[in-house]
């Protein structure tokens, strides 16, 4: 089995707003529980992680794992306009406690999908004091960063989060992604910037950097250019506003085949997961590789890779496959530095319970936690690490 370099980071990857439950005082909860609301199925306690996090901990370091990707909920941190809870704080602050005296690194996602609803319903990333307000939450974070954190990611994946505003119109992912909304693509790269900035000034010893949703575009003879025009606003615009971080996230989970007119077909693969997607492990060795072109100075940490599948055999397919094409990148010269699956856990994804992307799955009645084969598996191929080594 392809082996990682010592030091290599070997995590794990979750969401706040997907594991936790009960953020009542975000976006999200507020959509799927309005009068007619277009989530299919609702999160709710999701899997109830916000108390059960030392069990996932002790799964996760229990495998061999020796990095943990978590979400930190701003709608927690901030539930009210300007309040703080000191409580939601010293609960985060715990998270990472835990998870370092586990011997897991932390790595801490400060915005995945979800939003305080105050701010959401002031506007959101458009609102002119965004940068503002996202600071005075970063900074009402520092005693967790403080605790323990090694990575800090700032946005999960803003080219998505700028698609959002017109996913409705588009008729929904499954037909293709469309270019992201350039507002809000623009405004999340001031929040990062202005967030990095922040973040280096304050704790100097973090490693900061942003993750990007990233699939295999690949051109078709000939189209080389479409395959430049389709991917700059989609992805590459963002990836170059990650020049001078610490490390990019790469986030991968299937590709697609870019033609000469700059429409998209699928990449030829029979097997499709249970979101739809065509089952294309060796895409993450060719995301990785166009990341590298695309910004050759900075650091990759794959932050996000796994697939949706009822068959815990495929999942062992699919990620020796991702596995080998990463090493295949790395070997021609792409500098990576970490690899974490999505996810410890079967969890909410966005609207649905079916699609399910964990190591371990849940009962939703109970919420214990079963750990599938795969965990063991991919946990036991963690490279080796001496105390305190990083990427
Ligand atoms: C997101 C996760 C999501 C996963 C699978 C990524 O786009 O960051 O929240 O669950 O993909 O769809």
């Amino acid at each position: 089995m392809t082996r990682f370099p010592s030091g290599f980071l070997w995590g794990v990857a979750t969401g706040a707003h997907q594991t936790e439950g009960g953020n009542v005082a975000s976006d999200w909860w507020h959509r799927e529980n309005r009068p007619g609301t277009d989530v299919a199925e609702r999160c709710g306690d999701a899997v109830d992680s916000y108390h059960r996090w030392p069990e996932d901990l002790d799964l996760a370091a229990g495998a061999g794992f020796t990095d943990y990707r978590f979400g930190v909920e701003w709608s927690r941190i901030e539930p009210a306009d300007g309040h703080v809870s000191p409580a939601a704080v010293a609960h985060y602050r715990r998270v990472v406690e835990g998870a370092v005296a586990r011997g897991l690194r932390p790595m801490a996602t400060l915005h995945h999908f979800t939003l305080p609803l105050w701010f959401a319903a002031g506007g959101g990333w458009l609102r002119p004091d965004a940068s503002d307000r996202f600071l005075r939450y970063v900074d009402a974070l520092a005693p967790v960063l403080d605790a323990g954190v090694a990575y800090v990611e700032t946005i999960n994946e803003p080219n998505i989060v700028a698609v959002f505003p017109k996913l409705a119109a588009s008729g929904g992912l499954a037909r293709g992604l469309p270019v992201p909304d350039e507002a809000t693509a623009e405004a999340m790269i001031a929040v990062h910037r202005a967030t990095v900035a922040r973040l280096r000034a304050n704790h100097p010893g973090l490693r900061v950097g942003w993750g990007v949703s990233v699939q295999d575009y690949q051109a078709e003879p000939g189209a080389e250019a479409a395959l430049e025009a389709y991917a700059e606003p989609r992805d590459q615009m963002f990836l170059r506003a990650s020049a001078g971080d610490d490390f990019v996230g790469v986030q991968t989970y299937t590709g697609a085949r870019v033609l000469a007119d700059g429409s998209v077909a699928g990449n030829r693969a029979t097997e499709r997961t249970q979101t739809g997607w065509e089952f294309t492990p060796a895409a993450l060795g060719g995301a990785v590789r166009r990341v590298a072109r695309v910004l050759p100075d900075v650091p990759i940490v794959v932050t996000e890779n796994g697939v949706a599948t009822a068959d815990d055999t495929r999942r062992i397919v699919y990620t020796t496959g991702a596995l080998e094409s990463l090493r295949a990148a790395m070997d021609d010269g792409a500098d990576v530095r970490g690899y974490f699956h999505w996810s410890l856990l079967d969890n909410w994804e966005w609207g649905h319970w079916g699609p399910t992307f964990g190591l371990v799955a849940v009962d939703r009645a109970t919420f214990a936690r079963l750990p599938k084969p795969s965990l063991a598996w991919l946990g036991s191929l963690a490279p080796t690490r001496t105390p305190g080594e990083g990427a």
